[in-house]
């Protein structure tokens, strides 16, 4: 097959493949269309933790999405890791020269293990700046928690913390429920006209690792190719679940998803 789409990352890397940019490359491969990417920092991590993170310049972050976008025009962007005011910075810059509409914002702050991925300043230039650009914000609950300054423990306290969100200038909220201890997992959509809750097996498992890039990123991938915003969520859901479900179990912390759930191998090259 050919690629469908073209979605441009802009992440950071994670050496043990699981989230950042390698889960939304693989996410965006597996789901049929073609990846590029803009590398924010690297982290030397695995299942167990970080290690350490290693910043790129600003300028470069910068450099990356222009020269590679100029070239190929993406249809949609999604972006995660973006640990500091001047990498937040550049990434507007950037955006406000591409112009390009659907933009899907992971606002990471904390990595599975507990690490702090975001400095407390640049979650203020988050809110203030890209919050507005973005078409999609598919924070977590501790996310939406420093971001809204409330606390959440049900589903009600998600929608309110979407529509403290959407009040800031937030287009569209995804607000993840992965966090909460319930029977099933609530994934809720908030607009200004609509409130849709996405219900989904919840599995027991610590094989979770990269669960919010890849939902981010596959949510990118539907909308880079033409589906409609509430149906890419349902779709980005489902195929994360489906990752969920059928993780390798490898590493002896959190755990990758399986990426390839989407995936059969052509004959020719069994
Ligand atoms: N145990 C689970 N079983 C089923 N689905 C889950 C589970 N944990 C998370 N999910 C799903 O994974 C997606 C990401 O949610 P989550 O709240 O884990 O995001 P996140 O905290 O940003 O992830 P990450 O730690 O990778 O940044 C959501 O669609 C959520 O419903
Ligand atoms: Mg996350």
């Amino acid at each position: 097959m050919k690629p469908k789409s073209k979605v441009l990352i802009i992440a950071g890397s994670d050496s043990s493949g699981g989230a950042g940019v390698q889960a939304d490359i693989k996410t965006v491969t597996s789901l049929g269309s073609y990846a590029m990417t803009a590398v924010t920092a690297i982290t030397i991590q695995n299942t167990t933790g970080v290690k350490s993170i290693i910043s790129i310049n600003p300028e470069e972050i910068y450099n990356q999405i222009i020269f590679t976008s100029k070239d190929i025009r993406p249809n949609a962007i999604k972006i995660g890791m973006l640990h500091s005011v001047n990498v937040i910075k550049s990434v507007s810059r950037a955006l406000n020269q591409i112009k390009v509409k659907n933009i899907i914002l992971d606002p990471v702050m904390v990595a599975k293990g507990g690490a702090k991925l975001i400095d407390v300043k640049a979650v203020g230039l988050l809110k203030s700046k890209l919050i507005k650009k973005a078409l999609l914000v598919t924070p977590n609950i501790p996310e939406m928690e420093i971001l809204t300054h409330t606390q959440i423990k049900t589903k009600e306290d998600m929608i309110l913390a979407a529509k403290k969100l959407i009040e800031y200038g937030a287009k569209n909220v995804m607000i993840k429920g992965g966090h909460l201890k319930t029977k099933f997992v609530n994934d809720i959509f908030v607009n200004r006209k609509n409130i849709k809750i996405f219900k989904s097996k919840r599995y027991e498992t610590q094989n979770t690792h990269g669960t919010g890039c890849t939902l981010s990123s596959a949510i990118a991938t539907f909308l880079s190719c033409g589906k409609p915003i509430k149906k890419s969520c349902e779709l980005g859901i489902k195929y994360v679940n489906l990752a969920i479900k059928s993780n390798p179990n490898y590493g002896k912390g959190h755990g990758p998803i399986n990426h390839l759930n989407s995936v059969i191998i052509n004959k020719k090259f069994k």
